[in-house]
């Protein structure tokens, strides 16, 4: 299995073959090996830096109704809020003044924030904080409006397309009002107006063959994104997946390593799912070949609404805390936290 290994290192592509062997059950060395080689990889390009992201979740109305999300719209139980933006801009300010130089504004499909609400608010912020990135995860919007948004200093926006196999999309959103070309076709416009982009799945979402994850890998091939966030589906409790069987770390872990493998230069958080369904989770995926955390900012009143899975970790934390938190945890792995916005490295020059 090194030599399949070595073969990804060197052109960053597998036949679908070599991708299940590497997908199947591997020997403790052979596991051993594809992280360190991944660790290689993302120290060659990135040193030992960790980039960290501020995460703030700003509002959990939805208009959409993915069956795995815990605030999907026919969820009576969530408790909805949105923030305003004095708040959002405090979530910044407090984040700055903690070392972060990116902010990730995410939030359900909430049509209170229009165009103009939204540029109104990137512009705010970039005036406070000229130094700093502003991401977008909102998901899915039309061509213009991610142009008004970009024009208004968005620098980045993550889409994860979930599944690459159309008709595994379609177990898991309702096919009326999702649709997996629509996904491809935004995460498309996004690369074309110029923003960094990031896709990624669900590890272990229901219904997910090792033939939906071989087409994932296939995708960001083809995407080059500059951003990959992968993390385990997690059963929440007020959806139609509630009693679903969760994805598992040790292949979230294994997929960050391929991953890291196939696009040298992607900016790769071990994310919080993660860190959730396995209490070292976030060194293990940082361990793996990822580079970036994303922790939350969201005022601590809120963390708790936004229920995307069961049992998420760092919801009664300050900020400051889950910093302090993440300092140690990322110096037991021998990386460090750096202040900085933490852009791509494109890969002119690089070879
Ligand atoms: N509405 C935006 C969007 O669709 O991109 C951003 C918010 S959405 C809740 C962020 C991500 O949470 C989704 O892309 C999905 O992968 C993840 N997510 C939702 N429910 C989850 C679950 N039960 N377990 C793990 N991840 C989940
Ligand atoms: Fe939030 Fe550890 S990262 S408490």
């Amino acid at each position: 299995m090194q030599a399949v290994i070595d073969k990804l290192e060197r052109t960053h592509n597998l036949s679908d073959d070599e991708f299940a062997a590497l997908l199947a059950p591997l020997s403790p060395d052979d596991e051993k090996y594809l992280s360190q080689r991944a660790c290689h990889v993302r120290e060659k390009n990135y040193g030992k830096d960790v980039y960290i992201r501020g995460l703030i979740e700003f509002t959990n109305y939805c208009r959409n109704n993915c069956y795995y999300c815990g605030i999907r719209r026919d969820n009576a139980h969530a408790q909805r809020y949105r923030l305003t933006a004095e708040q959002i801009l405090s979530c910044c300010h407090t984040g700055y003044q903690l070392g972060f130089r990116t902010f990730v504004l995410q939030g359900g499909e909430d049509a209170y924030f229009t165009d103009e609400r939204l540029c109104q608010l990137i512009q705010e912020i970039k005036r406070h904080h000229a130094d700093c990135a502003v991401t977008l995860s909102i998901g899915e919007r039309s061509k213009e409006s991610y142009q008004r948004l970009f024009a208004a200093g968005a620098d980045r926006y993550l889409l994860r397309h979930e599944t690459a196999d159309k008709a595994h999309y379609e177990q898991l959103h309702p096919p009326a009002e999702l649709s997996h070309s629509h996904r491809l076709q935004c995460l498309r416009d996004l690369k074309e107006i110029g923003y960094q982009v990031g896709c990624g799945m669900m590890v272990g979402s229901p219904g997910q063959t090792l033939n939906c994850l071989i087409k994932d890998l296939r995708l960001l091939q083809e995407l080059q994104p500059e951003m990959v966030g992968i993390g385990p589906f997690i059963p929440q409790h007020d959806t139609p997946f509630a009693q679903e069987a969760g994805g598992t770390a040790a292949m979230t872990v294994r997929l960050l390593s391929i991953i890291r493998l196939l696009l040298p230069h992607v900016l790769l958080p071990s994310t919080t799912a993660l860190g959730t369904i396995d209490p070292r989770g976030r060194e293990k995926g940082l361990l793996a070949g990822a580079n970036v955390l994303m922790p939350n900012l969201s005022p601590t009143e809120v963390r708790k609404k936004y229920a995307l899975y069961d049992h998420k970790i760092c919801t009664g934390e300050e900020a400051a805390e889950c910093v302090r938190c993440l300092a140690a945890r990322v110096e037991s792995t021998g990386y460090k936290i750096v202040v900085s916005r933490g852009d791509h490295i494109t890969k002119e020059g690089l070879y």
